[in-house]
């Protein structure tokens, strides 16, 4: 299934497209109304959001017994709690009492030795269970051994955290994760946790607006044109075409090319100098585990990796970031995305961690503009189809396999 490219920069291996790699794609246009219908968004919740692995933190969140953190999923009408135990175990909890559904923690997350609901008191341990009722000798037949949280599934991938709503998961994270986890084996990912700037924004546009336009690289020459001129182009690459492209049965990633020829401005030399800049020419590629720029092409920038449904993990050398998906309607979603560094050693490796995250806040500021812009228009009904080229293939399989859990079209 692995597609491999032999120069950087072609618009295919040996004379051919991507897409001739994938015929079970086909190439014709995508419909568009799986981002306005509110029948589709019914489905997605149900066969996706509450069927498979979601990404909802990471293990540096709560380091020590006690720690927790709060996820609301709006998407599945759910809030989740994330606890240390006092064993030093991770668990997932939905975050509801179990007397009359109050929503158990109000707060995003902090340290606590119990969890006492607002309402009428009752408490619970870390590990979910019921301690303390007040007013117990009123009720009938209480029996508090059997009336903890309700857990839910949880796992980590490199310390990532994901949880899985379904009461019995079809598959373990692993086996969810496949060969995408596989590729990632080995990368640094808590050595470059240390630092982790994040940005959160509600916009008006369906969640697989924002998908897409993250998963391709067409649109660098001229969205981008502003914040990184020649960054991921080049007089050899002028639309920015990846330089591998690997789909997997749900995951899929995208070697991205990186202008070796750029003259950095004296700002950039500074920072470049420093270490960790998506946008250099400096890396040393022995460093990354061989899943990572996978070619090994010299002219590298990062690869995006795109895990179903909607958490990315671009990486870098020297940095990564990541986005979360959250639906909240069907023209509504909200965007979390961060971004992560190791630990400054010194005053210069600040500046350009400081200064990599300037510039990344400007790229996704002009990748943002047009969202809420393209949803707005989608509903008039001018269009039917978006039209898709080789360079956009990640996008066509995304469509793929979302009809593959959603069989909207199947089922018509
Ligand atoms: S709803 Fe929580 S104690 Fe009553
Ligand atoms: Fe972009």
């Amino acid at each position: 299934m692995a597609a491999v490219a032999k120069e950087h920069g072609s618009a295919a291996v040996n004379g051919k497209k991507w897409h001739d790699q994938h015929p079970e794609l086909g190439t014709a246009p995508v419909p568009i109304e799986p981002y306005i219908s509110q029948e589709y968004f019914n489905l997605e919740r149900e066969r996706i959001f509450r069927k498979v692995w979601l990404n909802v933190g990471r293990e540096e969140e709560i380091p020590q017994p006690g720690d927790y953190l709060v996820k609301d999923l709006p998407v599945c009408g759910a809030s989740i709690l994330l606890v240390r135990g006092k064993d030093g175990r991770l668990r997932a909890f939905h975050n509801v009492c179990s007397h009359r559904s109050n929503k158990l923690v109000w707060d995003r997350g902090g340290s606590c030795q119990m969890f006492a609901c607002k309402f009428h008191g009752w408490t619970y341990g870390l590990n979910g269970q019921l301690t303390f009722v007040p007013d117990e000798e009123s009720f009938f037949e209480l029996k508090k051994g059997e009336l903890g949280l309700t857990p839910v599934a949880a796992d980590t991938w490199e310390g990532f955290i994901f949880i899985n709503l379904d009461p019995q998961p079809r598959e373990s994270l692993k086996d969810y994760l496949g060969e995408m986890g596989e590729s990632l084996q080995g990368y640094p990912f808590a050595e470059y946790s240390a630092t982790c700037y994040r940005w959160t924004t509600e916009l008006r546009a369906n969640w697989k607006i924002l998908k897409d336009a993250f998963q391709e690289a067409y649109h660098v020459a001229f969205l981008h044109k502003r914040s990184i001129p020649d960054s991921f182009t080049g007089k050899n690459n002028p639309f920015s075409h990846g330089l591998d492209y690997r789909l997997y049965p749900r995951h899929r990633k995208m070697a991205v090319y990186g202008n070796m020829e750029h003259q950095p401005t004296p700002v950039e030399k500074m920072a470049f100098q420093f270490g960790s800049l998506v946008i250099r020419n400096d890396f040393s590629l022995s460093n990354l585990p061989p899943g990572v720029n996978p070619t090994r092409d010299p002219a590298w920038a990062l690869d995006l990796n795109v895990i179903f449904p909607n958490f990315f993990v671009d990486v870098s050398e020297g940095t990564y970031f990541t986005y979360n998906m959250w639906p909240l309607a069907v023209d509504r979603t909200l965007w979390e995305v961060r971004t992560y560094y190791p630990q400054p050693k010194t005053a210069g490796q600040r500046f350009s961690q400081e200064y990599s995250k300037v510039i990344f806040r400007d790229v996704i500021m002009e990748d943002c503009s047009t969202l809420e812009q393209t949803q707005s228009v989608l509903a008039s009904g001018a269009k039917t189809h978006f039209v898709l080229q080789d360079q956009e293939i990640l996008i066509r399989h995304d469509h793929k396999v979302h009809e593959d859990f959603v069989g909207f079209y199947r089922q018509q």
